[in-house]
């Protein structure tokens, strides 16, 4: 039984790896590639200065080609920046090395979210996994945000954020108007087959993980809320300096709110130990 799980496990492990290894350096210029993706990115960055405290001793899961790493680095942390997908990790060196975040890096590992056995319990001060490794895991997300939980001293904080099940179909509104159809994708690019399962989450969802996991939810996001509607007219709003500054303040606070939570492409949460 024990061999059976762990075999599973294990090739579960290696189509995570496959299917981020082939997205390669695309993530990084993806995150960049709209004013939609723009405003989740500034969202993100605003919600881990919030919650991740200065010079913290950082677990960065599922770090990708490094964009948080270097925020982090930025905010004087101390990294271990980690993903389930070599190709990624190489990125992450390639983007890094020779700029002043490097310093911040104290190693690169390859690691899947599912097992964090390898670091002692209260190892770091914080745990950083933006993007998908908790969205990657259908139906292990509960035991590896225990796991990722286990790890921090006490009080310290898991900042992640996942896909989100009513925004992704906002965002991807299909010709049926059937949620199933815009849900069912994988989770990162959704063109690249096949895609690995991917969990969608309600704010419910994300509520529910957290108390099933023993943690403490300190609060949440969506990353976008009026920003997936006309693109246009965000476009438009971002070619003003002064207006796209004063409407980011406004979509930043309007994501944080409980009624929008579900409206972005993806749910950010920070849980305590
Ligand atoms: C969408 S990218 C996000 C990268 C980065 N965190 C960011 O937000 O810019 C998701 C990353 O998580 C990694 N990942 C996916 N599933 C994972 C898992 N089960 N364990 C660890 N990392 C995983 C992927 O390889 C990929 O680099």
């Amino acid at each position: 039984m024990e061999l059976r799980g762990r075999t599973r496990h294990g090739a579960a492990v290696g189509a995570v790896r496959r299917h981020f290894d082939r997205l390669g350096d695309r993530e990084w210029a993806r995150q960049d590639s709209d004013a939609t993706s723009r405003v989740s990115l500034e969202v993100h960055r605003r919600f881990l200065r919030r919650f991740v405290p200065r010079g913290a001793h950082v677990l960065e899961v599922g770090a990708g080609p490094g964009r948080f790493t270097t925020e982090l680095a930025a905010q004087g942390c101390r990294v271990v920046a980690t993903d389930a997908s070599p190709a990624h990790l190489s990125a992450h060196g390639r983007r890094l090395r020779g700029t002043p975040a490097e310093r911040g890096v104290l190693r690169r590992e390859l690691l899947d979210v599912r097992d964090t056995s390898r670091y002692r319990d209260g190892e770091f001060d914080a745990v950083l996994a933006y993007g998908a490794p908790l969205s990657s895991t259908p139906v292990a997300s509960c035991d590896a945000l225990r796991g990722l939980l286990r790890i921090l001293v006490p009080g310290g904080v898991v900042v992640a954020s996942v896909v989100s099940l009513l925004g992704t179909w906002r965002h991807h509104l299909p010709d049926t108007g059937d949620p199933a159809d815009a849900t069912a994708a994988g989770c990162g690019d959704t063109d690249a087959p096949p895609p690995v399962p991917c969990r969608k989450f309600r704010w419910g969802d994300v509520v529910a993980l957290v108390t099933e996991a023993g943690g403490t939810l300190l609060d949440g996001s969506a990353s976008n809320w009026a920003s997936l509607g006309d693109r246009d007219t965000l476009a438009r709003l971002e070619s003003d300096r002064e207006r796209w500054r004063r409407f980011l303040e406004h979509e930043i606070a309007a994501c944080a709110e409980p009624g929008t939570r579900d409206g972005g492409t993806h749910i950010l949460f920070a849980v305590r130990r």
